[in-house]
């Protein structure tokens, strides 16, 4: 694995060797800490703009190399364009931009100067996010790369995060960095091929999270089957690797407060079981535990920034692989909600893994809300593309709540349609329902079985089919998997529920 730069941060300083990002805007003026090396650099700043024409447009670069006067290898000059236009996100790729430029030059020591050239201060939870921008851009899934030799091995960089509001900055970062390391966590489980992080390997990585101080109980089939998780074990029956459950608990709030609690697909690989998938792209189906993987890694962030509030994680976690034992078309299954399923795809097996998970969650938790997450449609990628996930939800206020965290973070959600006439569509003939609703709606049929599975309590079903991975590269993510879902609910949790 490509090490993680470690990030500190602290007050405005000279910078001594190695690399000094310093940032201007549209005015293209300079703040105090880039005009002093400017000035040590015999103008090499204010030339190189002018050299380069450099308009200080946002997420702007420009590299200079080897300037003469000072100890410096380069110094890079990062655009913020319009501040009046600068919105939280844009801090987080401000980061993520100062690390690319780093990267590329396979830099091992940085000075970060952070600072507006209006004059105006830097607050700590910019600085923060700045940090969590450079690290989420910073991580690569290359640890099955053997390098051709040791020195090819890159270094971890050590970078300076420089700014007048250091005292709080630091804190802020040291519960910001609990977040980028849960959005990596969750990239790392996706990533992970599905020979190495079966269902055993994923139930392990949930009971690592004792570590960060989170309660974890893992499930058997044993206990899943007592239970009643018909549903959930039917997906699994067919698979040599045996189905889990993972309920990671969190208590950060007050001994009384009623838990929130989110819910997690965690198929680790989906061959769509007898009704199999095409061979085109199928290898992408390791990634079919993402909402687990957004889960976990939502849960390592709130423990690791002790968030005030006391939180369910629960995945199910299962294999779908065609088998002499596997579920068939026309099974018919009861759910532990006494609910009967006609299978008639088993392709469509994430919306029966959540049935069981969100029932039980809901019966066992009584949580105040629940957040269900899942790749569970390819419907929402031809909707939505992979530019906004799908929010499908029984309650206005927790969906408007998600949109907003979804902008402030970068992750945005596109609310969708549930209505009592879709269920037309997954009437069964043999069975409550049945698990397709066929082609037409299939998103919203999907999320429309999900709420069969789910009573009065504050939903919401996030489906990350087009947003978990295989998405754009951009300026916080050079991976296949984005963690996306974890920065989101974490923020969801930070302005709505704590303390
Ligand atoms: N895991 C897939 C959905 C998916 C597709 C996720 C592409 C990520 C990328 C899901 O289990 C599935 O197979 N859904 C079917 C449902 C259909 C059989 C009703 C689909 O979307 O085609
Ligand atoms: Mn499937
Ligand atoms: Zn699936």
């Amino acid at each position: 694995m490509a090490p993680l730069p470690s990030i500190s941060i602290s007050k405005p300083a000279d910078p001594k060797k190695g690399v000094a990002v310093v940032y201007t805007d549209e005015s293209l003026g300079l703040g105090p800490a880039a005009a002093a090396i400017d000035k040590a650099a015999g103008g090499a700043i204010t030339r190189a703009i002018k050299a380069a024409s450099f308009k200080g447009a946002a997420m702007g670069t420009l590299d200079i190399v080897a300037p003469g006067g000072v100890e410096l290898d380069r110094i890079v000059l990062v655009g913020m364009g319009k501040m009046a236009e600068m919105k939280e996100y844009d801090w987080v790729r401000l980061g993520g931009v100062s690390m690319g430029q780093l990267v590329g030059a396979k830099a091992t020591a940085a000075s970060v100067h952070l600072e507006r050239a209006d004059g105006e201060a830097v607050d700590a939870d910019q600085a923060a996010d700045v940090g969590m921008g450079m690290k989420l851009r910073a991580y690569k899934f290359d640890k099955y790369k053997t390098a051709k030799d040791k020195d090819d091995k890159p270094k971890a960089a050590r970078i300076t995060i420089h700014v007048e509001c250091a005292g709080d900055a630091k804190k802020a970062w040291g519960e910001r960095e609990g977040v980028a390391d849960g959005a990596i966590l969750a990239r790392d489980l996706v990533n992970e091929p599905a020979n190495v992080l079966g269902t055993e390997e994923f139930a392990q990585a949930a009971k690592d999270l004792e570590k960060v101080g989170v309660k974890v109980e893992i499930l058997d089939e044993k206990d899943m089957a007592k239970l009643g998780m018909r549903s959930l074990l039917a997906v699994g029956q067919g698979s040599v690797r045996p189905s889990k459950m993972a309920i990671m608990r969190w208590n950060g709030g007050k001994a009384k407060q009623q838990p929130i609690a989110f819910v997690g697909k965690g198929v680790v690989f989906d061959t769509g079981g007898i009704s199999i998938k095409p061979a085109a792209s199928m290898e992408d189906m390791k990634g079919d535990m993402g909402g687990a993987g957004a889960v976990t890694g939502l849960m390592h962030a709130l423990a690791a920034r002790k968030a005030k509030a006391n939180v369910v994680g629960v995945i199910g976690l299962v294999e779908n692989m065609p088998d002499a034992n596997a579920q068939r078309p026309g099974d018919i299954v009861t759910a532990m909600s006494g609910k009967t399923i006609e299978v008639l795809n088993t392709d469509a097996e994430g919306r029966m893994v959540l049935a069981d998970a969100l029932w039980y969650t809901q019966e066992t938790f009584k949580p105040a809300f629940m957040i269900n997450l899942a790749t569970l449609t390819g419907a929402i990628i031809v909707a939505l593309g992979s530019q906004n996930a799908g929010l499908f939800s029984n309650n206005d206020e927790l969906s408007e709540r998600l949109i907003a965290a979804g902008l402030a973070t970068g992750e945005p959600l596109w609310r969708m349609p549930l209505s009592k006439e879709y269920d037309k569509l997954i009437e069964a003939k043999n069975a409550d329902i049945k698990n397709t609703g066929g082609r037409n709606a299939g998103s919203i049929t999907a999320a429309q079985f999900l709420q069969h599975f789910v009573n009065d309590v504050p939903w919401a079903h996030l489906d990350i089919a087009g947003t978990a991975m295989s998405s754009p590269e951009n300026d916080i993510n050079k991976s296949w998997a984005s963690g996306y879902g974890v920065r989101l609910l974490d923020r969801l949790v930070r302005d709505h529920y704590e303390g």
